[in-house]
């Protein structure tokens, strides 16, 4: 059953778009229009369509690093730190078993001094004389030729939209931005095979008023009709969870645990094998709206101030407002989105109270405390059976989670505790190598 279609590609590029925004919130929709005019600029080059359709999602992702950035602020600060962003995003989509060569697109789509691999384009006399002679080459040649052509694409199409964010009108900008472009293009910062055909495109109005006014156009290069399974639903969203746990040493390891014992408290509870890789996902998703909370305040070592707390308090709500942009993922949506809503009404930030949080959600509120109470920080270890038991039933008494499933994990400790640990020590290790490799301090 796990090969059940679940939702379409084209959803969850737009459910990610909103999530890069978040990471890097700066500028309105940057992640959509540089995916949108890297997409155009490879169209325009004549890129076969898997390129363009790389370019595409390198557009999309190429600032991915971020999640792994002190302050968002210093992200744009370009001069700095974009050989910094790029190999910490390299890092992170490493991560992940990609047939797509995304990692080496991410590190060749900031200007950092990355060399062409072999020898210089510039021997050719056309993208197309180029394009002919790697169509004979053998496949891995191939594929490092075109991550660090499409890199030069998101170059550009990332220059142009920093450069187009203003308010007069799309025409009046566009031709500030091409001439603005033709002055660094002039100092050798674009390849010329991408300038010319950003000349080319560059006449065309409606990419200028696409760019300003249909944040989303980048989505109809997407086919509607490309669906994806409930379990590659599932290694997308352990992808995703990646992304929101490793943004700190405190919550390395928190999504994976918190899957792990809701998967195992579901099956438990007698959930069909469906339902369990519906909750694994909506366990590796449920806090993706933390990637809205500012670093400093997800590890501030001491005690959190009322406004701090108010803006921890928000990321539920952003959980929601990222899924529910996937097509299809309804029920995964309220069993991640509604883990902090609390039985008697006095959870957050919808206020449900009883039938109207439904038996997932509930599941996913024991299975997020237990594990954040179980699970060791860098500044305290976890707690033992005794004592995450005693705060678990307080809790329950309360009226607050769900005392059913509070027994059910006492009466399954050894079993859930293990799925937890496991899941916690894989992505601890997954950590600890990103780290090594990353190399950014
Ligand atoms: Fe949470
Ligand atoms: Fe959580």
């Amino acid at each position: 059953m796990k090969e059940k279609n679940i939702t379409t590609m084209r959803s969850v590029a737009s459910g990610f778009s909103y999530v890069m925004d978040l990471v890097s919130d700066e500028v309105q929709d940057h992640h959509k229009k540089v995916a949108y005019l890297a997409y155009r600029l490879a169209e325009e080059m004549k890129l076969p369509p898997h390129a363009c359709r790389l370019s595409l999602i390198g557009g999309l992702m190429h600032d991915i690093g971020g999640v792994l950035a002190e302050d968002k602020t210093s992200l744009w600060d370009l001069e700095a730190n974009a050989g910094r962003l790029a190999k910490a995003g390299a890092s992170i989509a490493r991560l992940i078993p990609l047939d797509a060569p995304i990692a080496e697109i991410i590190q060749y789509s900031q200007p950092s001094g990355e060399k062409e691999p072999a020898e210089s384009a510039e021997v050719f006399a056309s993208a197309k004389e180029w394009l002919d002679r790697h169509a004979k080459m053998p496949e891995f040649i191939r594929k490092a030729r075109f991550s660090w052509m499409i890199g030069q694409i998101i170059q550009l199409a990332d220059a142009a939209t920093l450069l187009f964010e203003g308010e007069s009108s799309a025409l009046g900008q566009a031709k500030k931005v091409t001439a603005r472009l033709e002055e660094l293009a002039s100092c050798r910062h674009f390849h010329p095979w991408v300038m010319d055909a950003f000349r080319r495109l560059s006449v065309e109005e409606s990419v200028w008023l696409d760019l300003l006014y249909e944040p989303d156009a980048f989505l109809e290069f997407i086919p509607d009709n490309e669906y994806l399974t409930l379990e590659k639903m599932s290694m997308f969203s352990e992808f995703a969870s990646v992304i929101i746990d490793f943004r700190s040493p405190f919550t390395a390891m928190h999504s994976a645990g918190v899957s792990a014992s809701a998967v195992e408290l579901a099956r438990l509870m007698g959930m069909s094998e469906d339902e369990c890789v519906m909750m694994k996902i909506a366990g590796n998703l449920h806090d993706i709206g933390k990637l809205k909370v500012p670093k400093e305040i997800l590890e501030k070592p001491g005690k959190l101030t009322d406004e701090e707390y108010d803006i921890i308090k928000e990321h539920p709500y952003f959980t929601w407002k990222i899924l529910k942009h996937i097509e299809g993922m309804e029920q995964i949506t309220e069993w991640a989105a509604f883990h902090h809503e609390k039985l008697n009404g006095q959870g957050y930030p919808f206020r449900l109270k009883g039938e109207h949080i439904h038996l997932g959600a509930r599941i996913m509120a024991v299975a997020d405390i237990f594990s954040a109470i179980t699970e060791d920080r860098p500044y305290r270890k976890g707690m033992d059976r005794e004592r995450a038991l005693a705060v678990l039933r307080g809790d329950a008494e309360k009226g607050a989670i769900s005392s059913g499933i509070v027994e059910l994990l006492a009466e399954n400790y050894e079993q859930v505790n293990k799925a937890r640990e496991q899941a916690s020590k894989a992505a601890g290790r997954r950590y600890r190598e990103s780290l090594e490799k990353k190399n950014i301090g």
